[in-house]
């Protein structure tokens, strides 16, 4: 399929879209509008950035946002994937996690990027993704021996060498799922990585 015309642009660059990205993000996850908006703004140079598909007529048609993982400093989390609706199924994903590889590669100077995903592994997966450990953006390992229930089906025990053992597990948070059991934390989120190159 042809992509002409197609541009990946840095958010905070183009502030006019900053309204069309709540839009097409809420859409496919409903959030109050001043939240996202906030979120969206804080995009910049370093991380966090979001970065922007744009069509040959300047129409906003995707979206990922990059976040820094503080115990990678070689990888980056790349979050709030989405294309708009009426345009999926057209290798609009693709080009642009192709683009935002580039970007991690090119202008980050990262070495791999990290996702965590519910239900498109298949498209992650197609893009070169493997699974991975859990990782955590909020500044510190989760543990070093965990136990990941990938989408309710398996369990399988992942030997992390990536995450620091020697910061203390935070207590767990209020939620339906289970968390925490013998030093082991559940997810039915998947995470994957990349290895750029
Ligand atoms: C996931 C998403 C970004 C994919 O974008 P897209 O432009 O439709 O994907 P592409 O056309 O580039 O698809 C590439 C390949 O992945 C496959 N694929 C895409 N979405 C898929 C899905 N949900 N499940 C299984 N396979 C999928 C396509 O069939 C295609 O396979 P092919 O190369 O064999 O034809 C888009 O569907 C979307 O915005 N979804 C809603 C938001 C979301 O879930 N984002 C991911 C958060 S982790």
């Amino acid at each position: 399929m042809e992509h002409k015309g197609l541009q990946v642009l840095q958010l905070h660059k183009y502030p006019q879209y900053l309204k069309p990205c709540c839009e097409l993000i809420n859409e496919e996850w409903p959030r109050s509008e001043t939240a996202r908006m906030m979120s969206l703004q804080a995009s910049c140079d370093k991380l966090p950035t979001s970065l922007i598909l744009i069509n040959e007529d300047k129409l906003l048609l995707g979206h990922c946002k990059l976040t820094a993982i503080p115990s990678m400093p070689n990888s980056c989390f790349i979050e709030t994937v989405v294309i708009s609706k009426s345009m999926r199924g057209q290798k609009l994903g693709t080009y642009l996690m192709n683009e935002v590889e580039k970007y991690c590669q090119n202008v980050l100077k990262l070495g791999m990027v990290h996702l965590s995903t519910k239900g498109q592994e298949n498209f992650y997966t197609k893009l070169g993704y493997e699974f991975c450990a859990p990782v955590s953006i909020y500044g510190s390992s989760i543990s070093s021996n965990i136990v990941v229930e990938v989408n309710n089906l398996s369990k399988k025990e992942i030997n992390s060498t990536t995450l620091a053992s020697n910061i203390p597990i935070p207590p767990p948070l209020p939620s339906s799922k289970p968390i925490n059991v013998n030093n082991t934390i559940k997810t039915s989120k998947t995470y994957m990585f990349k290895y750029l190159s």
